[in-house]
C-alpha cells in the first residue's frame, strides 16, 4: 500500500518535474554525439566503472567535480583546466585543491575518445556523463539521461570560486542564495546536498564546529555533543594543523547514495554547518522532512536536479572551443 503510493507520487512528479524544467536545457540535446561518436558515453562509462571498481571514493570525487565546475562559469570544463604562470586557476583553490579527485579518469576517458573521434567530444560533457554514470555506478544508484552538447571555455580564474562556490560554513540561507543565483530552487539545494550522504570530507572543512565555534560556545551546539566527541578523536586541534584526515559525510550508510543523511540531521549529526542547517532553518526544514521520509521521491528529484544543475550556463554552438586535452586550452 506505501509502496504502490509511493510509486505513484513519484511518476506524478516525474511529469510535473518534466513540464516545469524542459525550457532550462533546451540548448543541449539527448544523444548530441550519436552521429559523430557513437561511442563517446560507452568509453567513458567504461573509464567511470573501471575506476570506481577499484576506488569507490571516485565516484564521489566526479560528482562533486560536476558541481564545482557548473557553479563557476557554467558547465564548460574550467575546474578542469590546470594553472598556467601567472594564472592560478580554479583547480588550486583551497575548495579544490587538495580534495577534489578523479582528475586521472576525466584524463583517461578523453585520451579514449581522442583516439576514437578527435577533436569532437567536450570536456565539459565528457564531465557531465562521468558525474552520471557515477551515480549509477555506486551503491543505491541512481541512472539518468544527460542532454549533451556543451563546448569547453577558455577561462579558469581561482578567485572566481570563492565568489561563487558556497563554503561549508553557510547557513541555509546564504545557501539558497548561491543556489539562486544559478537559477536552481531552493528545493533543488536541499535534493543536491544529499549528495553528502556519501564521499568523505577533510577534517578542516568543520572543525570550528569542534574546537572554536564562537566567543560564547567552543562546540558548535547545533552539533549532538556524542558526535562530536566522536569526530574529536578523529580530527586532531587546528593547532596541531600538521594532518587534516578524512570522514565519512555521512555516518550511518557512507557508501549508499540514499536519504539517511536526511534522517541524521534530525538528529543533529550533520557533518558541515551547510548540511545541519538545512534541518534547523525554518526556511528548508520541511524538505529535509519530507526527503528523509521519501526516498523515491527524493531519487526522483535528485536525477532531475543533477540534470538541471548539469545546464548552467552552457556554452553551445560555436562558442568555447573542444579541448584536445582537458587540463589546458587549445593553443590555436
Ligand atoms: C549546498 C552547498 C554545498 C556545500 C557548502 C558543500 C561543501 C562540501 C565540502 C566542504 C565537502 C568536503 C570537502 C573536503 O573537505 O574534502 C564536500 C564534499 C562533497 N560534496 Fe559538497 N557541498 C555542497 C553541495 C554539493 C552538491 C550540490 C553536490 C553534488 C550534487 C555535492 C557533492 C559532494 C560530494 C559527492 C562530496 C564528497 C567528495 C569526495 O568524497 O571526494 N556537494 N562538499
Ligand atoms: C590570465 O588570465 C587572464 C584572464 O583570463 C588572461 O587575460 C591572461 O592572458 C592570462 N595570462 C596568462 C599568463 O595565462
Ligand atoms: C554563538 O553561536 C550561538 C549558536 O549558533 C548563537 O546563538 C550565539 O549568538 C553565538 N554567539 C556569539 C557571541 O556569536
Amino acid at each position: 500500500m506505501v509502496r504502490i503510493h509511493a510509486l505513484l507520487i513519484s511518476t506524478l512528479l516525474l511529469f510535473i518535474l518534466s513540464l516545469s524544467t524542459s525550457a532550462s536545457s533546451s540548448s543541449l540535446e539527448f544523444g548530441f554525439y550519436k552521429k559523430t561518436c557513437p561511442s563517446a558515453e560507452a568509453i567513458v562509462r567504461r573509464a567511470v566503472n573501471k575506476a570506481v571498481s577499484l576506488n569507490p571514493g571516485i565516484a564521489a570525487g566526479l560528482i562533486r567535480m560536476h558541481f564545482h565546475d557548473c557553479f563557476v562559469r557554467g558547465c564548460d570544463g574550467s575546474v578542469l583546466l590546470e594553472s598556467t604562470p601567472g594564472n592560478l586557476s580554479e583547480r588550486d583553490h583551497p575548495a579544490n585543491n587538495p580534495s577534489l579527485r578523479g582528475f586521472e579518469v576525466i584524463n583517461e576517458a578523453k585520451a579514449q575518445i581522442e583516439a576514437a573521434c578527435p577533436k569532437t567530444v567536450s570536456c565539459a560533457d565528457i564531465l557531465a556523463f562521468a558525474a552520471r554514470d557515477s551515480t549509477r555506478k555506486v551503491s543505491g544508484g541512481i541512472d539518468y539521461s544527460v542532454p549533451s552538447g556543451r563546448r569547453d571555455g577558455r577561462i579558469s580564474i581561482m578567485e572566481e570560486v570563492t565568489q561563487n562556490l558556497p563554503p561549508p560554513t553557510f547557513k541555509a540561507e546564504e545557501l539558497i542564495k548561491r543556489f539562486a543565483m544559478k537559477g536552481l530552487s531552493a528545493d533543488e539545494m536541499v535534493t543536491l546536498s544529499g549528495a553528502h550522504s556519501i564521499g568523505v570530507s577533510h577534517c578542516s572543512s568543520f572543525s570550528n564546529r569542534l574546537y572554536s565555534f564562537n566567543a560564547t560556545f567552543s562546540q558548535d551546539p547545533s552539533m549532538d555533543p556524542k558526535f562530536a566527541t566522536l569526530l574529536k578523536s578523529k580530527c586532531p586541534p587546528p593547532q596541531s594543523q600538521t594532518r587534516d584526515p578524512t570522514v565519512v559525510l555521512d555516518g550511518s550508510t557512507p557508501k549508499d547514495l540514499d536519504n539517511m543523511y536526511y534522517m541524521k540531521l534530525k538528529n543533529k549529526r550533520g557533518l558541515l554547518t551547510s548540511d545541519q542547517t538545512l534541518a534547523d532553518s525554518d526556511l528548508t526544514k520541511r524538505m529535509v522532512l519530507k526527503n528523509g521520509r521519501h526516498n523515491a521521491i527524493w531519487r526522483v528529484k535528485f536525477a532531475k536536479a543533477m540534470v538541471h544543475m548539469g545546464s548552467i550556463q552552457v556554452l553551445t554552438g560555436s562558442q568555447g572551443e573542444i579541448r584536445e586535452r582537458c587540463s589546458t586550452v587549445n593553443f590555436y
